[in-house]
């Protein structure tokens, strides 16, 4: 994890926030690559839960909600962890994982373990952040940012289901910053208070919701594999009954094996009638479906839901390799192409050589139209390939002498590190081929 956090920072994909004030605990921003990372993450989610089917509405719902949504939810009464504190070292734990956590003065030692280890009983923590809306200081302003986008959907059901007649089964998805205030946020981007969610709720008849649960699981499963995550490190685990929140009756999470161990990277939960029936109850509107003969039913709904963060580490993690190459070390992140924030560099051999110079700055303005591509002139072609291997560019195309005689590049893979030669102008097809090309890790 050191070394991802490390080629993040060095590299641009991410940067501890607020840093020139001394930083805000487990808070971070996104520099370039970062950005177009997350974009490609975001975009690929949205194809597949969207783009690519007919069952499916997209929606963006308001991140502060009238607070009786979160009544109706359960999340101002249970949205909460047990929290400790220390009197002697003034540290916070959930009490729930003090296996997993380390003492303030003896970090060897679990809280707890030590005799100046002076903890508090265990009390509830709501870790919703609290705000106010409007200039009015009393209870009746309070409100709060979404710790879930799944609500905006919930509440939104009625103007799909029943204005756009949209039929179960079907679903609402959505992508937007979530917040929670997490006592032990930490290891990276893993858990943080700020994330951004792509959640999706399938509306289905109650007597089919074990078979889309069981579709949800494998097509997200599937879609992570999709991703190039390797296959040895993803697995199913099934919740137990205790360990299942309160709206669940059956939850699975798809795990990753981070360098902290197997950790959830994306829940899929059978939420039943749960939130429908609530937001009914509370708001006295009746979220219902009502067949054409007038028959009428509460849909149960399967939640698929994933944060952009933990996909970007789990993929960080897969994709991160050092190794040597002849006598020299190179450190690549072998991304899939089409996740990867580059797809392609154009580098002029000689970077003084102004004919070659114009042929680089040709084929970049032909291939940006389509992908994001990069132009590199700036040191030795070696650096320049390094810099490229190490935020995971999968192809870098290379105009040298030869392109001035026969009108033909380099193409150099970023994995194989294999060299042939193109046709100048065949380029952006055979780019556009290669990113359509299946791809899988190359260690399995
Ligand atoms: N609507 C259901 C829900 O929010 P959850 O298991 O609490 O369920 C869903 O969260 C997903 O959101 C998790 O699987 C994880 O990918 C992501 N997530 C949750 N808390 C997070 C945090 N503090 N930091 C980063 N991602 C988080």
């Amino acid at each position: 994890m050191d070394k991802v956090v490390s080629l993040c920072r060095r590299r641009g994909f991410v940067f501890p926030s607020s840093e020139i004030y001394g930083g805000l605990g487990s808070t971070y921003d996104y520099g370039h690559y970062g950005v177009l990372l997350k974009n490609e993450i975001r975009s690929l989610w949205f194809r597949a839960m969207v783009q690519e089917r007919d069952d499916m509405v997209a929606l963006d719902s308001a991140v502060i909600l009238n607070p009786s949504v979160w009544e109706a939810s359960g999340h101002v009464a249970g949205f909460s962890d047990p929290l400790v504190d220390c009197r002697t070292c003034k540290l916070r734990f959930r009490a729930d994982k003090l296996e997993d956590a380390h003492c303030g003065r003896r970090p060897s030692k679990r809280p707890g373990e030590d005799a100046q280890c002076d903890l508090t009983e265990a009390r509830q923590f709501n870790l919703m952040f609290e705000t106010r809306v409007g200039a009015m200081q009393d209870a009746s302003s309070t409100a709060y940012l979404r710790p879930e986008t799944a609500q905006g959907i919930f509440i939104n059901f009625k103007n799909v289901a029943q204005l756009a007649r949209r039929k179960p089964p079907f679903g609402i998805a959505q992508t937007g910053k979530s917040f929670r205030n997490e006592i032990t946020p930490g290891n990276f981007l893993f858990r943080v208070r700020e994330f951004e969610q792509m959640e999706m709720e399938y509306f289905v008849p109650p007597a089919e919701a074990e078979r889309w649960y069981a579709y949800w699981i494998e097509q997200r499963f599937n879609w992570h594999l999709g991703l190039g995550l390797k296959r040895s490190r993803l697995r199913v685990r099934e919740h137990s009954a205790e360990e299942r929140s309160h709206y669940s009756t059956g939850t699975s999470d798809i795990e990753y094996l981070y360098p902290i161990g197997w950790q959830e990277l994306e829940g899929v939960a059978n939420r039943g009638d749960f939130d429908l029936t609530q937001h009914t109850e509370h708001s006295g509107t009746k979220l219902e479906w009502i067949e054409q003969g007038g028959e009428r039913y509460t849909p149960h709904v399967i939640e698929p839901a994933v944060s952009i963060e933990r996909i970007f580490v789990a993929l960080l993690c897969d994709a991160y390799h050092e190794e040597v190459v002849g006598d020299r070390e190179r450190t690549v992140l072998r991304l899939h192409p089409t996740v990867a924030p580059v797809k392609a560099a154009i580098l002029p051999l000689i970077p003084r050589n102004d004919e070659m110079v114009q042929r680089a700055h040709a084929l970049r303005d032909e291939l940006r139209d389509r992908f994001f591509v990069e132009y590199d002139d700036s040191g030795q072609i070696g650096r320049r390939y390094r810099r490229q291997d190490e935020i995971g560019t999968p192809w870098a195309f290379t105009i040298d002498d030869q392109t001035l005689e026969d009108e033909t590049v380099t193409v150099r893979e970023r994995d194989s590190l294999a060299q042939e030669r193109l046709p100048l102008s065949g380029v952006a097809s055979w780019l556009e081929d290669a990113l359509r090309q299946p791809w899988q890790p190359s260690d399995e």
